[in-house]
């Protein structure tokens, strides 16, 4: 099994950027956190993070074909983005969106989520360990 793991914007500040959201780990650690857990399950993963809309829709469009899963959580774009949305859409590919903070409590504009329509699954406030727990759903999801 193959799963593209996929961070919009700013998700590499992580451990610089707001910690009451966000905490103090930094990219670096959740990328190895990540790999460290798909690699004990033999799941081979790959981590992918960019600040720019239209390169989070070419690292989608290139998976078609290549990856089995994608788990993502596209930040700011999670509450503006057409685009990645229809990104995925595109490639029929099974995603988990994955918000590190409780984005359900927070403020009003990010109550939207245009990626949620094409998401098997949600998964918000866990921190990084969203990440990992949404692994688990797609490794029992794609069986
Ligand atoms: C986030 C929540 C978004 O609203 C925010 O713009 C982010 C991170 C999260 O992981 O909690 O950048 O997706």
């Amino acid at each position: 099994m193959k799963i593209l793991v996929i961070n919009g914007p700013n998700i590499n500040m992580f451990g610089i950027r707001e910690p009451e959201h966000y905490g103090k780990e930094t990219y670096a650690d959740l990328v190895k956190k990540i790999e460290g857990y798909c690699a004990e399950k033999n799941i081979y993963c790959e981590c992918f993070q960019s600040n720019h809309e239209g390169e989070l829709v070419d690292r989608i469009q290139q998976a078609y074909g290549c990856f089995d899963a994608i788990v993502i959580n596209p930040a700011a774009y999670t509450h503006t983005s057409v685009a990645i949305l229809d990104a995925v859409k595109s490639v029929s590919i099974p995603t988990v969106e994955v918000h590190i903070s409780r984005v359900e409590e927070r403020e009003e504009f990010r109550q939207i989520s245009y990626i949620r329509q094409a998401a098997v699954k949600t998964i918000t406030g866990l921190g990084t360990d969203g990440y990992l727990r949404a692994v688990d759903f797609l490794a029992e999801y794609i069986g």
